[in-house]
Parts: structure tokens; sequence; C-alpha cells
């Protein structure tokens, strides 16, 4: 059977799927277009592929062969899964391997604004740093303040317990109840309104689906605190990117760290302007540990399906039925 690898992933990955398959590995070090993706797709029987990919119904119904998607990413927005399952075509996602690090990453985002970090490293690099001053960089404290969590699934968990250390009061927002949140850190389950009114810091964890697109827009932004904190390391259009860079602006909130953006790599012209804002390219899931283990993830659920099993990280497990 044949392969198509929509982009170089660690090597561990690609030498698992050598062992039993073909492999075509896209050549270039950069996004490859829908027409390359359906030239490489050709005979394929697998696609491994990247979030930066749109696999639409017109890539996925391209190949008849085709039997099985491994997305290198927890996030399967870019695919069209129903799609995919109309043809009896398993999806598969790397969820688990990236939780820590990705939370991780919001706290990295979450105190380089609180503290000025990106701010504070360009200005002693110019050699502005003249002497120790008492109104300099001033930031504010995340001890003891209030945490709002929205979307408290496993990203959502694990940044929230990491926490625990601070002595922070956590909101969160959840179709569900997190009993861990509420035992480990006594946690409260509480509207969308209350937890942008009463958090300092709101860190967003949801999928990237038709209900969360702009979940935080000009309203919402209203109605948080002045000295809030916003951070996303989730996907860009579940925030307003102008909405958010107009009340940064505007100084309404405190600041913000952003890993994603609405129309990536693009991102709001305002936003590279503005010094209360810190932008890190779509790169929360970026250790070599991981992304190690998201190529192994990968090619172990691309194996999986291929060899006619329902993959460990299936997405859409109907599909197995349809073959
Ligand atoms: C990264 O954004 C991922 O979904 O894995
Ligand atoms: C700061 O450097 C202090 O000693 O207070």
């Amino acid at each position: 059977m044949n392969i198509f690898v929509t982009r170089k992933i660690p090597e561990p990955g690609l030498d698992l799927l050598r062992k039993e398959y073909d492999l075509e590995v896209y050549k270039y070090d950069r996004v490859p277009i829908k027409e390359e993706i359906i030239k490489g797709l050709k005979g394929k029987d697998g696609l491994l592929c990247l979030l930066t990919d749109p696999i639409d119904r017109g890539v996925i119904s391209s190949e008849p062969k085709l039997k099985m998607i491994a997305n290198y990413a927890v996030g399967y927005n870019n695919i069209d899964v129903q799609a995919a399952t109309e043809r009896g075509i398993l999806v598969s996602n790397t969820p688990d391997v990236l939780t820590n690090t990705t939370a991780e990453m919001a706290w990295a985002l979450l105190f380089s604004v609180a503290r000025h970090i990106a701010k504070g490293d360009k200005f002693t690099r110019a050699r502005k740093f003249k002497g120790w001053s008492p109104m300099l960089m001033l930031g504010q404290d995340v001890s003891n303040k209030t945490l709002g969590i929205i979307g408290a699934g496993r990203i959502g968990t694990a940044f929230a317990l990491k926490s625990k250390g601070f002595n922070m009061k956590v909101l969160y927002v959840d179709e569900r109840q997190n009993t861990i949140l509420e035992r480990e850190l006594g946690a409260k389950k509480v509207s969308f309104d209350d937890i942008l009114k009463k958090s300092d810091y709101i860190s967003v964890h949801v999928p990237l689906i038709p209900s969360t697109h702009h979940l935080i827009g000009e309203k919402e932004l209203q109605l948080m605190k002045k000295n809030a904190v916003l951070i996303n390391t989730s996907r860009g259009p579940i925030i307003d990117e102008k909405a958010l860079a107009k009340a940064l602006k505007e100084k309404r909130i405190f600041g913000a760290g952003l890993d994603v953006y609405e129309q990536e790599p693009m991102i709001e012209k305002e936003l590279l302007q503005l010094d209360n804002v810190v932008l890190q390219p779509h790169s929360a899931s970026a250790t070599t540990e991981t992304r190690t283990k998201m190529a192994i993830m990968a090619a172990e659920n691309m194996m999986a399906g291929l060899s006619g099993k329902i993959p460990p990280n299936c997405i859409n497990p109907e599909a197995f039925k349809k073959k």
C-alpha cells in the first residue's frame, strides 16, 4: 500500500511507515496548495496530513483508493470528517501526547503578558536598560488571582491543574461538569458571562466548530475586566481578531497572548503594532519530545487503519461499518 505524507515530520514516525508501505513525502518545506495535495494523493491508500492542509470533500473524493486519513494534530477542523465518513474513510488525530506541552505554552504566554517578558527582552537588547527603576516594566501578579478556563477538556484541565502553585481561584465553562477541577482546585462551573466578568486571566481551550466561531468578540471583550489577560492556544477563529486588536489598542483589557490566528499565517496588522500582545507562531505543541510522539502516534493510527482495524485515535469509528 502507498501513503502520501504532506510534509516532512519527525523521522521516527516516517521510519515506522517506511517499514510497511511505500511513502511519498511532500518534498518542500512549505504548506502545499490543494492541487499539490490532490496530485500527491493519486493512487494512495493513506494520507498523513497537517492542520494546515484543507482536506475538504474535493480532496477526499479525488482518490477512490483512499482508506485512511491520519491528521498530525489534535485539532481536526481542517478535515471534512463527514465527507470521509460517507466514503468509509477512517480519520484519526493525535490527542493526549501534546496536552501538557500545549498547556505549558498557555502558561508561558500568560506570564509573558503579565510580566512583559517579550517587551522586556526587546527593551534590554536595545540597551535601553539604564539601571533598576521603581516604575520600570510594571506588570501584574498572577498568584491569588482568578483564572478562567473556557473549555475544560484535556488541555483546559491540564492548564488549570498547573495553577496549583499559584493558589488561584479557578472558574470554568464547559458543557460538562469537571469533577477533577472541582476536587483538585475547588473550581467552579460558571456561566459564560460570569467567567468573562470575573476572571483576571482567561485561557481558551475549545475546539473550532461552528458554535465556537467568534465565541469571543466585541461584546464579550466588553464584559472583561480592565486588567484581564486573554490567552488563546486553541484555534484563531474562536476569537474575533479585529475586535481583539481594537480592545487591546484602546487598552480595554491588560493584554493577550496568542499562538493562533484567524487566517494563518496572516495576522491582523494592528496586532503587530501593539506591545500588550505576545505573538507566537502556532507552536504550542512544538517540543522535540511531543512532535516525535505525535509522529509515532499518527503513524500507528495509519498502520491500524490500513490493516483493517479501528485506529486507536479514530475520530469517526462509525466509518468502519461503511467499509
Ligand atoms: C495544534 O494546533 C493541534 O491541533 O495539534
Ligand atoms: C529587587 O531586585 C530587589 O532586591 O528588591
